[in-house]
Formats: structure tokens, sequence, C-alpha cells
């Protein structure tokens, strides 16, 4: 099993079991850390805008323009903003941390 780190809005820090092939989003939200995914992973509403632990930037996949652009249309965004739904989970992804943005 792998293990995906978050912390959550209020700073708490949670360690989730893992599916593999689903999205983080997906993980996130049916974990109850307070992500909606309300497009379903679509790339359409950026309520899964999570912030990527820098180390693990370089080991994800690129994001795609559409990810991009979604991500531009945010208030506020970090160096290491992505989209949960984006992000797939395979268990080399083992120990990543992500931190829940605040919503938009
Ligand atoms: S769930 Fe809507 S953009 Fe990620």
């Amino acid at each position: 099993m792998a293990f995906l780190n978050v912390v959550d809005r209020d700073g708490s820090r949670h360690t989730l079991e893992t599916v593999e092939g689903w999205r983080v989003m997906e993980l996130l939200r049916d974990q109850k850390m307070g992500v909606e995914g309300s497009c379903g992973g679509a790339c359409l509403c950026a309520s899964c805008h999570v912030i990527v632990a820098p180390e693990w930037v370089e080991k994800l996949p690129e994001p795609r323009t559409d990810e991009l652009e979604m991500l531009d249309e945010l208030p506020v965004i970090e160096p290491t903003s992505r989209l949960a739904c984006q992000i797939i989970w395979s268990d080399e992804l083992d120990g990543l941390t992500v931190r829940i943005a605040e919503a938009a």
C-alpha cells in the first residue's frame, strides 16, 4: 500500500490510503479532506486545487494546457499549484505530499 500525505485547510496532517489509477482528487474527496471535485475531474471547476510539496513537483507529469488555463482563472495560485483531478495515482507516488488550497 502506498500513501498520500495531506495537509488540510486547518493545517492538520493526514496520511491517506490510496487506490492505483484513482485521481488524487477522488482520494481527497472520498476521504473527506474538503475537496469537492464538483466537475468530476473534467478540469472545469478548480475545486480540487492543491499545492504540491516542492520536492514532488518534478516527479509528477507536466500539467496539460487545460489544467494551466483553469489554474490561471483562480485568484490565488502558488508556484507548485496543481489540480488534483489531473494527477492519477500510481504507487510510484508513495509519500506524495499536497496541501489543500483555500476554497476560491
Ligand atoms: S475536480 Fe473540477 S477541476 Fe478538478
